[in-house]
């Protein structure tokens, strides 16, 4: 056998360059013009664009800027100029860009010990688990990779317990979502959106997804009278719709509805959590405890895909061995950097950071001319402001002259900005930041 093994890696170094067939062009090598001008001298912005626009599924519409290094609240261009980073990967880099304490945790373990599978113990995923659950009050905790598989894993645990707690007949199980969420890009997820761009074209849909409007308790209410229904997934604010706020007393509504229905209420806290919007959870402003978290994102700190479902044994222990897994869930680096993760968050203060830094920033942006800026909404540090569009600019056209001036943000649904950024940032940033923001605006 070791025989086989080493004769085939013989031959494979030895072997040409890799061969890509090309229906257009015939057979080449992998070497094509741009990868040689990578070895020969780093790539322009242009080339970096051209590059990935050639080579790479066209499923974004990226800002140009051809980003090289982050660290705290910067990022840095291919041809070296500093950026704020507005937007933190979504949310993901609540802790700031390549955070060393992360980054040490994460290099320690990747020497020692990656990927075991499930398929046997290791010593750091039990560590991970008592740490997680004693952070935030749950019995167990389920890890995934994505923010999308949490929820996946969500709906498959809610659906269980409706089988095998609640006595919903099979297959009848309901699970209802509010209009404008957003929970990732699998069958499952597009099923319950309410935006085109994510579901047209991808049909047929996941049976027993129903929806109600966001921040409306009273057709929430008439949902939850169907005994099949098993949860209510809501985001407790919604954040890729524009950073929409409920009313205050929404979440404790849901809370007191889905209690008196024997609904499990699940809180899609992948882009809320981990004190962006100044407490560790969203959920926490109203002191009101889901059935159901799901964390993902900054559970790493944007250094690796980690995310995770938390609940009671009621509803955890519905799911059997061989029915749910991932071969990288659990995995003990991603364990490792979680723990370092969660750790910053809590050793910084962030969450106390970004409720006070938050009050500071909204307080700015509501200096912006009206006539420009409509709308300043947000929690902590998750904010957005809406552009009213003229022929002369819209919010694509304003993130670009931020850009120029020096700070990243995208635009979401057209004329929204989210405004983002690290919790780390401090007060004299935050002024810093609004100056750069406020030029921008002043210069349409
Ligand atoms: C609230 C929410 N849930 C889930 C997801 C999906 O996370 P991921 O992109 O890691 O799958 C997102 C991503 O933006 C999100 O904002």
């Amino acid at each position: 056998m070791e025989g086989l093994v080493s004769k085939l890696s013989r031959s494979l170094s030895r072997a040409a360059p890799i061969l890509i067939r090309s229906v257009h062009s015939g057979t080449r090598t992998a070497s094509t013009a741009a990868s040689k001008l990578t070895a020969e001298r780093p790539l322009t912005s242009e080339e970096v664009y051209a590059r990935e626009d050639k080579y790479g599924a066209h499923n974004y519409h990226p800002l140009p800027v051809a980003l090289e290094k982050g660290e705290g609240l910067y990022m840095w261009d291919v041809e070296g100029n500093r950026y704020y980073d507005f937007l933190s990967a979504y949310s993901a880099v609540n802790q700031g860009h390549c955070h060393p304490k992360i980054i040490a945790a994460l290099t320690a373990q990747a020497s020692k010990l990656t990927l075991t599978s499930r398929a046997f113990y290791n010593d750091v995923l039990g560590a991970y688990e008592e740490f997680i659950t004693t952070m935030f009050g749950y019995d167990k905790v389920l890890p995934m990779n994505t923010g999308v598989e949490g929820g996946e894993t969500a709906c498959k645990l809610a659906r269980k317990w409706a089988y095998n707690v609640k006595g919903v007949p099979k297959n009848q199980a309901k699970i209802i979502f509010a209009d404008g969420n957003f929970w990732g890009r699998t069958m499952a997820a597009i099923s319950s959106s309410t935006d085109p761009s994510s579901y047209e074209g991808f049909g047929p849909y996941m049976p027993g997804f129903e929806l109600v409007p966001y921040n409306d308790i009273s057709a929430l209410e008439k949902a939850l009278q169907d005994p099949n229904v098993a949860a209510f997934m809501v985001e407790p604010i919604q954040g890729e719709a524009g950073v929409v706020v409920p009313d205050q007393g929404y979440l404790t509504k849901v809370r007191e509805l889905c209690t008196k229905h024997n609904v499990l209420w699940i809180a899609d806290e992948v882009q809320t959590g981990l004190a962006r919007t100044g407490k560790r959870l969203a959920v926490d402003h109203e002191e009101v405890r889901p059935d159901m978290v799901i964390l993902g994102k900054a559970l790493s700190g944007g250094i690796y895909p980690v995310s995770a479902v938390l609940c009671d044994d009621e509803v955890m222990l519905t799911i059997k061995p061989g029915e749910h897994g991932s071969t990288y869930g659990g995995n003990p680096l991603a364990c490792r950097v979680a723990i370092a993760a969660l750790e910053v968050m809590e050793d910084e203060n962030l969450a106390e950071n970004a409720e006070r830094m938050g009050k500071l920033f909204r307080d700015e942006l509501r200096k912006l001319p009206k006539d420009i800026v409509t709308l300043v909404r947000g929690k902590g540090l998750l904010n957005a402001i809406v552009i009213k569009e003229t022929k002369d600019y819209d919010a694509w056209k304003v993130c670009l002259r931020l850009r120029d001036n020096g700070l990243l943000a995208k635009p979401t649904h057209g004329d929204i900005i989210r405004l983002a950024p690290p919790l780390i940032i401090n007060e004299q940033e935050v002024q810093e930041c609004a100056d750069i923001i406020r030029q921008t605006i002043m210069s349409f």
